[in-house]
């Protein structure tokens, strides 16, 4: 396949507004070149579940045909993904014969068996309403799974503090330091005065490191902290010296502490975003929410970089990377909903 200089050109360009391209995935992918871009976001159709126009993907007569079909496409992505990339996959499950079919993660056990892809995370996108359930034997499913790939276990591009929720600040109170969550320390030197599980060298080291600590927190070096003493505070890991490195510490030191980041604490990966509004939109029935791709585009797709979508409908994935300010490109075989994606946006012109 020849490369596509259109392709090439916005590559290199300067310019921000996404490029969208009409036409079969993987017709389109085939002519990127290797290694071209950093963050692909998409959510392919569904088997079985098409509501929009069209061929393409979804509409094959028995789920493994749209799994290998789909995995084709993958395969062209991981080979258009730089080193450094990451890939989020938003997958929904179908009922076939009443049993769901399980096809986001037989999906995903193929990528990682057959092309080497890695899995970071599992989403759950709880969607918190579904579609109208008929069903009466069955519960009503409301989440989707969303897939974070990358292509090496380590050194992918990972912003972790673009998506951190801040923290409240550590506080100085009658001359004392108070963290983030009021721990103050005056509980800990009490306990460790009145310890009789810890030896007086015990002790006096427990004091020094507390003291530390609270030192650190006030630089706002941490926001926050726990210290965990022998056979006072209940612990949670394992009493195994071989498994737990803290119980480890417990038994040679008598104690340890708990830190948290200044910066504050990741997101965790069950994501509450009530799904897109349907109901205004006339033609196009399955766009995902901006918000679905807010942490995707700002932790894995640098300033400079460009995110992809091969399935961009109408471009959500692409609005949102223009709203935090990174180039990207949409392909979608429909002229119609890249239409609506360049409405969306403000783009007229076809590029
Ligand atoms: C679930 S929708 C994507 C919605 C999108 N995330 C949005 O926000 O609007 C899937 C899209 O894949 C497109 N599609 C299906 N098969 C395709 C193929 N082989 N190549 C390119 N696009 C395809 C459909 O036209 C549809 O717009």
């Amino acid at each position: 396949m020849t490369e596509n200089f259109e392709i090439n050109e916005y590559l290199e360009s300067t310019e921000k507004l996404p490029l969208f391209l009409v036409g079969d995935s993987l017709a389109v992918l085939k002519t990127f070149q290797a290694n071209s871009v950093d963050c692909i976001i998409t959510s392919p159709p569904y088997w079985g579940q098409r509501e929009y126009s069209n061929e393409g993907i979804g509409l094959e007569e028995k789920p493994e045909y749209f799994i290998s079909n789909l995995l084709d496409i993958i395969k062209e992505l991981y080979r258009v993904l730089k080193p450094t990339g990451s890939f989020w996959l938003n997958l929904g499950d179908t009922y076939g014969n009443k049993s769901l079919q399980g096809i986001p993660w037989r999906v995903a056990i193929k990528m990682i068996d057959d092309q080497n892809w890695i899995l970071r995370n599992s989403v759950i996108w709880n969607k918190h309403k579904g579609g109208l359930h008929s069903s009466a034997d069955r519960l009503r499913n409301v989440h989707e799974n969303f897939f974070h790939f990358v292509k090496k276990a380590k050194g992918y591009y990972y912003d972790a503090n673009s998506i951190r929720t801040k923290p409240r600040e550590a506080t100085i109170k009658n001359g004392s330091v108070v963290s983030a969550t009021g721990v103050t320390g005056i509980r800990y030197k009490r306990q460790i005065e009145l310890s009789t599980s810890l030896s007086d060298i015990e002790k006096e080291n427990a004091l020094f490191q507390l003291n530390f600590v609270l030192e650190r927190i006030s630089k706002g070096e941490i926001s926050d902290f726990r210290m965990i003493i022998r056979n006072q505070q209940r612990t949670t890991h394992s009493d195994s010296m071989k498994v737990s490195g803290r119980a480890k510490e417990l038994v040679e030191k008598g104690f340890y502490f708990l830190m948290y980041n200044p910066n504050g604490t990741l997101p965790n990966d069950v994501w509450d975003i009530v799904p897109e509004d349907t109901q205004k939109r006339e033609k196009h029935f399955a766009a995902f929410p901006e918000d679905l791709c807010r942490i995707p585009i700002l932790a894995t797709c640098p300033k400079d970089g460009v995110v992809l979508d091969p399935f961009c409908g109408t471009g959500t994935s692409n609005k949102v990377a223009l709203h935090f300010d990174r180039k990207s490109i949409g392909i979608d075989l429909s002229l119609e909903y890249i239409e609506l994606a360049q409405n969306r946006i403000g783009i007229y012109e076809l590029v």
